[in-house]
């Protein structure tokens, strides 16, 4: 396993590519499943700059519940359909907030939040949680990094068995 360095904070780009071979090396070869969330989470809180959240909600008994995060406290459970991350997996597609006070219903965890990209972690059909991003500046979030995440959502997804994923969601 090789640990993952956080090179935005050393001042040199961070790339989608360079983060799947850090995840890779994070993940592989370690099934618990909220380890691998956790170190998942750390890991895009310090390579991406200008974050002031990363982590998951997981889907337990029809609702989302805070799971691993980097960032302030946050709100712990979230309906479907409500705020961005409920409405991304009543749509089952990610969502990409420029501008968090023009979506209705966003659901203020972090005063200091402006934009937000929520991706869908969807396994076997079924959407067992989501990746939540926030950021202080507005529009920080671009396509490319929508696309980047869902790809990074991808690897995590292919890395979890049967039992992970009954595990991390019910
Ligand atoms: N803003 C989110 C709630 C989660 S926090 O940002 C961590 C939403 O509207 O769903």
């Amino acid at each position: 396993m090789s640990f993952a360095v956080t090179r935005s904070s050393e001042g040199k780009a961070v790339s989608y590519d360079d983060l799947a071979s850090d995840l890779a090396g994070l993940i592989n070869g370690e099934p618990d499943p909220i380890a691998n969330l956790a170190n998942m989470s750390a890991l895009l809180f310090h390579s991406l700059p200008d974050l002031n959240w990363a982590g998951f909600y997981l889907m337990k008994s029809g609702e989302l519940v805070l799971g691993p995060f980097q960032g302030r406290p946050a709100c712990i459970r979230i309906a479907v359909g409500r705020g961005v991350c409920g409405s991304a997996v009543e749509r089952r597609e990610s969502i990409l907030v420029e501008d968090v006070h023009a979506f209705p219903g966003h659901i203020v965890c972090d005063e200091a939040s402006r934009s937000e990209l929520v991706v869908p972690l969807i396994a076997q059909g079924t959407v067992i949680g989501v990746l939540d991003l926030d950021s202080p500046s507005p529009g920080r979030f671009t396509d490319a990094d929508r696309q980047g995440c869902e790809k990074l959502v991808a690897l995590l997804l292919d890395h979890l068995d049967a039992g992970a994923v009954s595990r991390l969601s019910h």
